[in-house]
Formats: structure tokens, sequence, C-alpha cells
């Protein structure tokens, strides 16, 4: 199966965010949508309102990313504001079995994320419990940051262990995503690849989309 490109909501114009989802909506697979509350990370980005807003825009699928320090107390107003599905970082729930619960109750898809830092071990006990797994690339908080390329052996250990156990979350890798990065993630395993600055900060966003696929399913 392809790999699917999820362009990130944080690096596009917030002055035209409709216009800017329309334009590159026939060329990608899902929209990441980064949530932050100023706590987990020092950063603020948008909330439900710009979420609901742009739900009746669009029929995208709303991968949400939620870098926030209380991300149970969001999900039902996220499901109500049109999100698809909620990512909660294992640094802040380290057992996020309620947190998957309380997704699977407001009809949220599920998905846990790890940090740079983090080993994958962390999330072992829980990868069946999701649909997604976020392996992050650069520290969160902030568009347009370097790759990480340690974060590499992670998506790997994680490929290997989904496809050994028989599970079937997908693997997403998040930050610094250009061609050459989102090639070295592919090969190591990714499903998904997140593009902020790589897709919107492109003057031409839909060639963008197709240069990143060309690299993560190419032959080259
Ligand atoms: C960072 C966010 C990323 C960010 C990626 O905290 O989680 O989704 O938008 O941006 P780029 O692609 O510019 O690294
Ligand atoms: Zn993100």
């Amino acid at each position: 199966m392809p790999a699917r490109i999820a362009p990130s909501l944080l690096a596009a114009d917030f002055a035209y965010l409709a216009d800017e989802v329309a334009r590159v909506e026939p060329h990608v697979d899902l929209l990441h949508v980064d949530v932050m509350d100023g706590h987990f990370v020092p950063n603020l980005s948008f909330g439900m309102p710009v979420i609901e807003s742009l739900r009746r825009t669009t029929a995208l699928y709303f991968d949400c990313h939620l870098m926030v320090s209380n991300p149970i107390s969001l999900f039902d107003s996220l499901a109500s504001a049109g999100a698809n599905l909620v990512t909660v970082h294992i640094e802040v729930h380290p057992d996020p079995t309620v947190a998957a619960g309380a997704a699977a109750g407001e009809g949220l898809d599920f998905g846990l994320v790890l940090s740079p830092p983090t080993p994958f071990e962390a999330v072992t006990p829980y990868v069946h419990m999701c649909d997604l797994l976020l392996v992050m690339s650069v520290n969160p908080g902030f568009g347009g940051q370097a790759f990480i390329p340690d974060v590499l052996g992670k998506v790997e250990a994680a490929r290997k262990f989904i496809d050994s156990e028989g599970l079937s979350a997908d693997i997403e890798v998040d930050g610094g995503m250009n061609p050459d990065t989102a090639r070295l993630a592919r090969d190591a395993g990714a499903d998904v690849i997140v593009a902020g600055t790589a897709i919107f900060g492109d003057p031409d966003p839909v060639a963008a989309v197709g240069r990143l696929r060309a690299a993560v399913d190419g032959d080259g």
C-alpha cells in the first residue's frame, strides 16, 4: 500500500485556512491538526472553533495531534467539532488505557505519540489499542525544525513489532519531513508522512505533495 501524505495545518496561512486546505485536498490523504495548550508545549496553536469551522469546508480525515497536558478533557468537544482521530502523548499518559476507552466512547479513532527522547518500549503494552502510532522526528511544539535521524531506529522497531504481533496500527512520522527525510522514514517502515513546512511553506503546495509521493514510493 502506498504511503499516505498528511499536510500539517500548523504551517498553513491561518488567515486563509479553508483555501489552503481546499487547494491540497484532492492530492492528500488526511489532514494533520496540531493542538497545543501552552503547557505541555510552550506554544499555542488553535482549538475547537477553528477545527469546527474547517470541518464545514472539507471532507478530509482530521488526525488531531494533542500536544496538551489534559487531552482526555478535550475528546468530547473535539468529537463534536469533527475530529476523526486523537493522538495522545505517552509522556502525558504512561498508561493510556483510560484515554483509549474515552476516545472509543466518543467515536474517535485513537493513537499514541512518542516524543524523540521516549523509547519505543514505552508504548509496547498499548500498541494493540492504537489505530495510529505517531513517532515524532522533532521535539513537539514548533514547525520548521530539522529532522532528528536518531528516531529512524524507533520507526524500525515499531514496524517490526506491529508486523510480528499482527497489529493494525499505522505508523506516522511527524517533523522535518521533506522528500529526503520522508524517504528515510518510509524505508524504516512509516505508513503516513506528516509535512508542514515542506507542503504549505512551498510556493506550490500541490507540486510539493507530488515530490513527497515520488520520494516515498518511487523507485529511487
Ligand atoms: C510539531 C508538530 C508538527 C509540525 C511539523 O510540534 O507536531 O506536526 O507541524 O512541521 P514541519 O513539517 O514543518 O516540521
Ligand atoms: Zn504534529
